[in-house]
């Protein structure tokens, strides 16, 4: 098989990330490749074997543990295009190395985060020159779209990456809709609706009683509503992404929504683990109080959470979450 990747590409680059030992949170995270609600990886997968080609080079942007890259190397085995997976995450990307990184036509890139300026490094600043801009045939975004801040410029960034005629595969459940299918999610709102209740079940159950002093007190409790929102950002709506795409100079080419069933059990393992993002004000939280909860406290914080699903959810094992599915193009140069 021929290389996708010019002579002089170093495929995992020399670097402190690359070789530290795997990170808890990683591999919690990398368990959702069995979780259900993963099949949300399904249909980009579908598109993005009848699109690449055998030379082609795509940017797995955001592709974190390398959960699409596997499965998308388990669809097309045969087919040698190149996969350049790129984050802002060391331990995810550490992992992603660690799972593929034998494979000849996997690259890795790390955009870290320069504290001096509160800001990630741009592709431009981490993708080798002889890649970057034009090199790419397509750049997918999976489940991560919904948490970039600086949208625009990333938009920018991958009409850079993408010669002339590529394409754009994003998807995420947690993109707003005008119109939701009665007892239909996006995902993430799932998390308010557990602080909402996870709020009553303290109020109103003696057994909780010790962690009700926040309840009735807004200044302790907005660090915790901030800090939620940092982990499970407020829904933009799709039009917001539509427009930031068009402005960066992308053609939409399709726009879908499909339903994902997730199970109940299988949520709360993915939210577990952020167990102090969604109910840190329960035994509180190291970030806000300066020390984190007991052991005791983490036990009840997640009971607590598994009670407020199963109040959600009642009589139910799963729920009905739509992902949004968007492909685009970087037009022909004319
Ligand atoms: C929910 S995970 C999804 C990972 C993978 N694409 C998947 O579908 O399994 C979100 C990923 O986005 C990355 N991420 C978050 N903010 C980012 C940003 N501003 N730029 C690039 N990657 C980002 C995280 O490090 C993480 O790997």
């Amino acid at each position: 098989m021929k290389s996708p990747w010019p002579a002089e590409f170093a495929r995992i680059p020399d670097a402190d990330w690359a070789v530290a030992p795997l990170g808890e949170l990683a591999l919690k995270y990398d368990t959702v490749e069995g979780h259900g609600w993963y099949c949300n990886l399904d249909r980009t997968v579908t598109d993005l074997a009848a699109y690449l080609e055998p030379h082609h080079r795509l940017l797995d942007y955001s592709g974190g543990t390398g959960i699409l890259a596997s499965r998308l190397l388990m669809e097309v085995a045969t087919r040698g295009f190149g996969i350049l997976i790129v984050d802002s995450s060391p331990k995810f990307l550490r992992l992603a190395v660690d799972k593929l990184g034998r494979q000849e036509r996997m690259g890795f890139r790390l955009l870290r985060y320069l504290k001096k300026e509160k800001r990630l490094q741009s592709l431009a600043e981490t993708v080798d020159g002889s890649l970057y801009p034009s090199a790419f045939d397509a750049v997918v975004s999976t489940n991560a779209i919904h948490l970039y801040y600086g949208l625009a410029e990333t938009l920018r960034s991958w009409w850079q990456a993408l010669r002339p005629g590529g394409r754009v595969f994003i998807q995420s459940g947690n993109i707003g809709l005008p119109y939701m299918p009665a007892g239909s999610w996006i995902i993430d709102e799932t998390v308010e609706e557990i602080h909402r209740r996870a709020r009553e079940i303290v109020a109103s159950q003696e057994r909780w009683s010790a962690y009700r002093a926040p309840l009735g007190d807004p200044s302790r409790m907005e660090p915790y509503d901030v800090q939620r929102r940092k982990f499970f950002l407020p829904v933009r709506p799709i039009e917001h992404y539509l427009s930031r795409l068009e402005e960066a100079g992308f053609r939409i080419l399709e726009v879908t929504h499909l339903p994902i069933e997730a199970h109940v059990d299988q949520w709360y393992e993915f939210l577990s683990a952020y167990h102090d993002g969604v109910l840190g004000w329960i035994g509180g939280s190291k970030r806000i109080e300066g020390r984190g909860p007991t052991a005791e406290a983490v036990e009840d914080r997640l009971q607590i959470l598994r009670d407020a699903l199963a109040d959600i959810f009642p009589n139910s094992g799963s729920f009905r979450a739509i992902w949004t599915y968007i492909n685009a193009e970087r037009p022909e140069d004319l």
